[in-house]
């Protein structure tokens, strides 16, 4: 009867809406991790989450997993029951949901488990994100990514997703001076940054130089420019916010969520500089929170090519259109920066298993939030944004947390 009410108080929207807490927080190394399997990665992102939180196996109500092509990396679909029995709970039969947007998957996941809760459905949920790319090959590797793409338009004419982003960094620099330096800076940054983490694919440093020199891959991208191939795994817990106290202190609010769609291929859109699927999920996310973009203190946001962080803090509002690599090379978004993005390293260098890296972005602005970022922590920060986006921006999804 209880929970009727609360439904009918949800739809109805007379009393306030349900809120949403993030209470704990897990991640895997992240790299080529030849001695683990798919089971390994998410059992162990899995339970170092609920050790986290505080809650017992019997408490969760649901698990929902972000993966993006598990068959072809490594022959396994059925996700979902696979990570609810290598985490143990197969006998108590949790609902387990694989979600699937390409390089949102995980954002997706994040997504879908945080309005089961706010539907009264859910009381505790917990968020994994998957991928194992690296048991097959590079050439394989970039094939199967590339089916995120359009395949009539795009994959089938030999458009990988470095070309893609090649375009878009191209139009970027013709439409608004933006520099192939201004790319190397971004990598500069996400390096030094991932330097500082402890489980970044890539923990190292890199120059100007190297990242202007580095191999071509598609101009003006090179291989520094690139997000590279990754095995890896991310976990959160999520819970009714009234109830988050019963199990922890350390509670993080979701504030905002929102999610975007657009055309899959780049020649439909209005413009291909911009992701609309990112302007209308930053939209709908800042509106849910009553906030402004420059109410936010960190971002973690979509850089798998340096063009797209670029691009994603216009889109997100913290620059305007076209100024965003003016704003990198002004170090606004460096560690010390007035808006530091990236402070994991980003996909750049932490790296980029397609599935986790939506929950793995959560992970990061809980843990800067908690004040537990260690030697990449910034200063007392209230609010962190996480900006995930699939394929080339046909689907695009954003949370905001916030203190308590
Ligand atoms: N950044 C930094 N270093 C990288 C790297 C990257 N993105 N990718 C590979 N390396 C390093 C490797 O560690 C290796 O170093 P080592 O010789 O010291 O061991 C060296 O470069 C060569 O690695 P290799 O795996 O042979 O590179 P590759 O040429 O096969 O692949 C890319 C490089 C850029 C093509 C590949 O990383 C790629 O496809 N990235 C994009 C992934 C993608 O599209 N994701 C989806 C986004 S929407």
């Amino acid at each position: 009867m209880e929970r009727m009410q609360k439904l009918l108080i949800f739809y109805i929207g007379s009393e306030k809406m349900r809120e949403v807490a993030i209470i704990g927080i897990g991640i895997t190394k992240f790299g080529e991790l030849w001695d683990k399997s798919f089971r390994h990665l998410i059992a162990e992102a899995g339970s170092k989450a609920i050790l986290d939180s505080g809650i017992g196996g019997t408490d969760i109500d649901a698990m929902y997993i972000g993966s993006m092509s598990s068959g072809r990396f490594i022959g396994q679909e059925h996700v979902g029951a696979l990570v609810a029995d290598a985490s143990g709970f197969s006998h108590i039969h949790i609902p387990a949901t694989r979600t699937e947007g390409a390089c949102a998957s995980g954002g997706l996941a994040v997504r879908e488990g945080y309005l089961s809760i706010l539907s009264g459905i859910n009381d505790v949920v917990v968020i994994g994100g998957i991928e194992k790319m690296n048991d097959v090959g590079g050439g394989s590797a970039t094939e199967t990514l590339a089916t995120a793409a359009d395949q009539e338009w795009e994959a089938f004419f030999g458009a990988t997703f470095p070309a893609l982003y090649a375009m878009i960094a191209n139009r970027h620099m013709h439409e608004y001076g933006t520099t192939k330096e201004n790319l190397a800076q971004v990598a500069v940054k996400n390096h030094a940054n991932g330097a500082k983490n402890p489980y970044a694919q890539y923990q190292r440093e890199i120059t100007i130089e190297q990242a202007m020199n580095a191999s071509p891959v598609a101009y003006p991208l090179g291989l520094l420019d690139c997000s590279p191939v990754t095995d890896g795994a991310a976990a959160i817990v999520m819970c009714a916010a009234d109830k988050a106290k019963k199990y922890t202190d350390k509670i993080i609010k979701i504030i905002g969520s929102g999610q975007g769609s657009d055309t899959l291929p780049l020649h439909g859109r209005r413009d291909i500089c911009t992701l609309d699927a990112t302007v209308h999920a930053a939209k709908m996310a800042y509106k849910q929170g009553n906030i402004k973009p420059s109410d936010i203190d960190l971002a973690e946001v979509h850089d798998c090519f340096t063009i797209a962080e670029i691009c994603a803090i216009e889109d997100l509002g913290f620059v305007k259109k076209g100024e965003g690599g003016k704003a990198v090379e002004e170090k606004i978004t460096t560690l010390n920066g007035t808006l530091p993005v990236n402070t994991s390293g980003g996909l750049k260098s932490k790296g980029h298993p397609v599935g986790a890296t939506g929950v793995a972005q959560v992970v990061e602005i809980v843990k800067q939030l908690r004040g537990e970022a260690e030697k990449r922590q910034i200063k007392d920060p209230k609010i962190g944004l996480a900006h995930n986006v699939g394929g080339s921006g046909a689907t695009s999804v954003v949370h905001i947390m916030e203190v308590e």
